[in-house]
């Protein structure tokens, strides 16, 4: 089994100098998780600095010489806090837990990439967000759905595979704070119904303790409609006393197997997943079922609120998707129960390059909210472009719901709203089994980059790019300097030479790859752009369909009409004639134009900067990113001219600047 590993390969940023705290290890307890954290040292000290640890246990070290990993539960830091102290040629990395002190850890070899040299250096940090979760979209097939390096290291051929990745894999999630991860797709068929079964306890088992040395949760997916698919009951109805009784047994049982279980992800009457609309239940009557069977183990029912109508007739007009998710659940406020939390999708349709952030957030104030982004690039780029997406996560963070004072995403997720400690973030993950995790390299950043943020919503997507690179490829200037611009320019290139203006989609239907303006136009999906030759967009202000009426009442204004509605969601919201100025002064169909040619000339940029790298980042990874970048440069090319064409022909407007449009 042939794979690196990324930002933990200790290798390259090589630094020459032995720093004068290297050379010996304490540690207080006999904990795994503290085992963790001092084989990771381990590891560090050798591949950075060709350093041998000398580990002993010792409580009584006060400090004189050498690292010292202490587990202090009366220093007053947080469940999952550290706090770092240097002090001459001694380093104490403490946490109120071991899970603190791993995360300690990992700052403290942060800290090495950027500055060896810890004169004055002292960090204390606690998490943000309570929870700090992946969601796996893997089969037990070895497929994975949206995947794009590679197979399934979960699972392969209905079994499930236990191997030096999954160490590995839990080393690489816990080095950026993550503390849940959910193994297996929402979409629960076939074998992967059987996970609450004994069929499968026993490597789960081991799944779940290899995790626990990490600070990390093993969670699944669930099947609602297990106890019929299971053979066992001819209904799933949640209210039904024989399906509570059944859920509450299998749900003991599985328990039993496996106590450390955080708990289930459920997607729920959603594209043709069974839920308790088939019983005419709500969702909360389903969720708080299931609630009530993990309640004495203390488990979770994490609710996905991706719940619309997938069989829309695309000539009627009222019926908006973008609204479905509000007008199923907000009126449910207040009905889950409290160890049940609602995993909200960023915006209301589906991982688009831009969308307005959801209208539930904020919208539920008396129900737990997590957040669900996606760093599979379903929708940009599939890892074959680079498209870094934490500026668009700190954009959603830092979005003002108007509900109550404290009332950003941010604040509303990482439970600063409500005090609650059921809530948090996670996202639609992007790895495989390619050597390298990730298919693209530089998707490696949004792996990290998603958790660095998770823990801490205020560092900058410049700070983390920064980070990940010398992790990843050293500290040299030019080096850091290029990817960080690559990594900068890659979103909004890509949401360029892609959909204008929120529109969204104008993708190649099923695998949702490349270009095609009505891919989706004459569907039952509910993506509409509308365009006619007048002009192109949704109406969904209060006299189109009303979903901008869903908002907070200043969000709600503010999106209510074209001249306020924030531009690069115009055509979310509002249906634009051709000619109409923007406040450029452009129309929006030269608008259109010119971003389209402008995104497609940063491709081949990017592709440019990435070439000057040869000889300064290790030749195969230059050779793997090369490919990729100029395959994107081509792609881009393509979009630019297929979406430029569409538009001229429906508009018969020309290009003032009279470039080549077919
Ligand atoms: C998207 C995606 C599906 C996925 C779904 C979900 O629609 O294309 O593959 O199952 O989201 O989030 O459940």
């Amino acid at each position: 089994m042939n794979y690196e590993m990324g930002w933990l390969n200790y290798h390259r940023g090589k630094t020459e100098e032995l720093p004068n705290y290297m050379g010996q290890l304490y540690y207080t307890e006999e904990d795994t998780v503290l085992l963790s954290a001092i084989e990771e040292l381990k590891l560090a000290a050798k591949g950075m600095f060709g350093c041998e640890l000398a580990v002993s246990k010792d409580n009584t070290v006060t400090g004189d010489k050498g690292i010292f990993l202490k587990v202090n539960k009366g220093a007053g830091i947080s469940e999952e806090g550290y706090r770092i102290t240097a002090k001459d040629s001694f380093v104490l990395i403490e946490g109120s837990t071991s899970r603190g002190v791993l995360y300690g850890t990992y700052a403290f070899l942060r800290r090495l990439h950027k500055n060896p040299d810890l004169t004055g250096y002292r960090e204390e940090k606690s998490p943000d967000n309570p929870l700090r979760m992946l969601n796996h979209w893997d089969n037990m097939d070895g497929s994975i759905e949206r995947g794009y390096s590679g197979e399934s290291f979960f699972f392969q051929d209905n079994e499930i595979l236990i191997n030096s990745r999954t160490k590995d894999y839990a080393r690489l999630a816990a080095s950026v704070g993550i503390n849940g991860v959910v193994i297996n797709n929402v979409n629960v068929k076939g074998a992967a119904t059987w996970l609450i079964t004994d069929r499968y306890f026993d490597k789960l088992k081991s799944l779940q303790d290899i995790f626990k040395s990490y600070g990390i949760k093993l969670y699944l997916s669930l099947n609602f409609a297990a106890p019929m698919e299971l053979g066992e009951l001819h209904t799933a109805d949640p209210l039904s006393e024989e399906v509570k009784a059944w859920w509450q047994d299998r749900i003991q049982k599985v328990y039993d197997s496996l106590p450390d279980l955080g708990g289930f992800l459920i997607k729920a009457d959603s594209e043709g997943r069974p839920g308790p609309f088939t019983y005419k239940r709500t969702h909360s009557e389903g969720a708080n079922m299931l609630a009530a069977a993990v309640r004495p183990y203390g488990g979770l029912i994490i609710w996905r609120c991706f719940v619309y109508n997938c069989m829309q007739d695309w000539r009627d007009k009222k019926t908006d998707r973008a609204r479905a998710g509000y007008d199923n659940f907000k009126p449910l406020d207040g009905s889950f129960s409290e160890n049940v939390i609602l995993q909200i999708k960023n915006g209301p349709m589906d991982f688009q390059v831009r969308e307005p952030v959801n209208s539930l957030f904020g919208a539920m104030e008396q129900t737990n909210q997590m957040l669900e982004v996606q760093i599979a690039q379903e929708y940009t780029g599939q890892q074959r472009h680079v498209c870094y997406l934490i500026p668009a996560f700190k954009e959603i963070l830092e979005y003002h719901t108007g509900y109550g004072e404290k009332d950003t995403v941010g604040e509303i997720i990482g439970g600063t709203a409500s005090g609650s400690r059921n809530c948090g973030i996670t996202t639609v993950v992007n790895t495989g089994n390619d050597s390298n995790w990730t298919g693209h390299d530089l998707a490696a950043a949004n792996f990290y980059g998603f958790g660095r943020l998770a823990f801490d919503r205020n560092l900058s997507a410049e700070e983390i790019g920064e980070e990940w690179i010398r992790a990843t490829f050293g500290g040299e200037k030019k080096v850091v300097d290029t990817i960080l611009e690559i990594l900068m320019m890659s979103w909004p290139a890509y949401e360029k030479y892609t959909s204008p203006l929120g529109i969204g989609w104008m993708v190649n239907p099923n695998h949702h790859f490349g270009p095609n303006v009505d891919g989706y136009e004459y569907d039952r999906w509910g993506t509409y752009h509308r365009a006619d030759r007048f002009g192109l967009g949704v109406d969904r202000s209060s006299k189109g369909t009303g979903y901008a009426t869903t908002y907070s009442e200043s969000n709600a204004l503010l999106y209510e009409t074209a001249e306020s509605c924030p531009e690069e969601l115009l055509l979310f919201f509002h249906y634009i004639e051709y000619n109409y100025c923007l406040k450029s002064g452009k129309t929006l169909i030269q608008h259109i134009y010119d971003t389209h040619f402008e995104g497609a000339k940063e491709a081949e940029q990017m592709a440019a900067m990435w070439e000057q790298l040869t000889g300064y980042v290790p030749e195969e990874i230059h050779k793997r990113v090369m490919e990729r970048l100029e395959f994107q440069k081509n792609h881009a090319l393509e979009w630019r001219d297929v979406i430029c064409s569409y538009f001229y022909r429906k508009s018969g407007i020309p290009d003032i600047m009279k470039r080549e449009i077919y």
